[in-house]
């Protein structure tokens, strides 16, 4: 399909190019100088004191679970309307999750409140996912998670350059995990970073990182080191020079291109403003990184004829999420669970294209073709 307006598009350009080419001059690949240059560039931008680039977020969630000692009759909370990762990384750990709710139409972000409730003797931590890289009720949370001296994890995947009170999103809780996937507001193919203010959970996390060794490839070939030993059982989750290389170019472009998601995303609520789609995220917390256009259609619109209209026109699409809770395979763990506004809303919702380098005149023809769909579907 040659769409007219994808989902999401690639901000790259000669910057990319140029950081590639001399990570490849360099002959060096692996995890070296140009990861520790992104890896304190991205500490710097979001204020966070230990920083680790990994090969993608999930390896990131799999290393924060790992490092809150997370493991067989733990239970962590975590929202359902999330992508399958923010679960699966829990499960990795032979530990269990609960579902809690999300707040409502208007705030797609896990519900504190219901966050309480599935409090049980056997919760190890707390989730959260900021949807759309629009913040979570963090101050609500970081005060429950004190009453009940739980850790908290942020799924950040959608929050590199977000900020809530001044505090980079991903920096609220004990660690924040990063996606640098192709579709992200900071991209280099598949990448991640893992953050944490805490000294304790950075030494094991720099071990686990990399199998559990004490000195890296790069040290000994810079002659820091001659052998290592293996304190502890790791795992290959290292990022390479390519990516770290697209990281830094991408990290230079993140503030100027978040901003031009904001300007987009405001174009679309205006054109889209009583129109009969509900627009989630309207009176947001802080200053979101904008990753996704996200619309409510009414109630009884028949979405896939709505998606259809609009893939006629060629624009793309997609459907943020189906429920974790509601696949097959999470079904097999724990059978019909009742999530009833993460159900309401996932059957209703669909994503906008939404990209830096789109334009006005592409966001006013989005929004003309939604409108005209929903007309469309809805006899007036
Ligand atoms: C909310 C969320 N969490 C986690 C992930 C996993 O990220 P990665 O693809 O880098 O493993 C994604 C990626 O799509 C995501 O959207």
């Amino acid at each position: 399909m040659e769409w007219r307006v994808p989902l999401a598009d690639l901000d790259y350009g000669i910057e990319e190019e140029t950081a590639v080419l001399n990570v490849l001059r360099s002959k060096w690949l692996t995890m070296g100088a140009v990861t520790q240059e992104f890896e304190e560039r991205f500490a710097h931008a979001v204020g966070a004191k230990h920083v680790f680039a990994v090969s993608n977020a999930t390896e990131a969630l799999h290393l924060a679970c790992l490092a809150l000692g997370i493991g067989p009759g733990d239970e962590v909370i975590t929202p359902s309307l999330s992508f399958v990762a923010t679960s699966n990384a829990v499960l990795y750990t032979g530990a269990q999750v609960r579902f809690a709710d999300v707040i409502g139409p208007h705030d797609l972000t896990i519900d504190p409140q219901d966050i309480a409730r599935q409090v049980t003797p056997r919760t190890k931590a707390i989730i959260v996912m900021h949807y759309g890289g629009y913040a979570c009720a963090m101050g609500e949370i970081m005060a429950l998670a004190r009453r009940f001296g739980l850790p908290v994890i942020e799924d950040a995947a959608h929050a590199p350059g977000a900020f809530l009170d001044e505090k980079a999103l991903g920096t609220w809780g004990d660690l924040g995990c990063f996606s640098f996937f192709s579709n992200k507001n900071l991209s280099t193919g598949e990448g991640g970073m893992l953050v944490t203010g805490r000294d304790d959970l950075a030494e094991k996390i720099r071990h686990q990182r990399s199998h559990g060794m004490t000195t890296l490839t790069y040290d000994r070939h810079q002659g820091h080191a001659y052998t290592y030993d293996v304190v502890d059982l790791g795992y290959n989750y290292r990022i390479d020079e390519i990516r770290s290389a697209l990281g830094i170019a991408q990290l230079d472009k993140l503030a100027a291109n978040n901003a031009r998601r904001k300007a987009w995303t405001e174009r679309y609520r205006q054109a889209l403003a009583g129109t009969g789609l509900e627009l989630p995220f309207q009176n947001a917390r802080g200053e979101s990184a904008c990753h996704l256009m996200p619309i409510l259609l009414p109630p009884g619109v028949d979405r896939k004829s709505f998606i259809d209209a609009l893939r006629a026109e060629r624009i793309q699409t997609s459907i943020h999420y189906p429920p974790t809770h509601t696949f097959t395979y999470y079904r097999s763990l724990y059978g019909a669970i009742s999530l009833p506004r993460t159900e309401d809303i996932a059957s209703r919702e669909v994503t906008l294209p939404l990209y830096p380098t789109m334009g006005a005149e592409l966001v006013d023809l989005v929004a003309q073709e939604a409108v005209r769909a929903l007309r469309f579907q809805v006899p007036l």
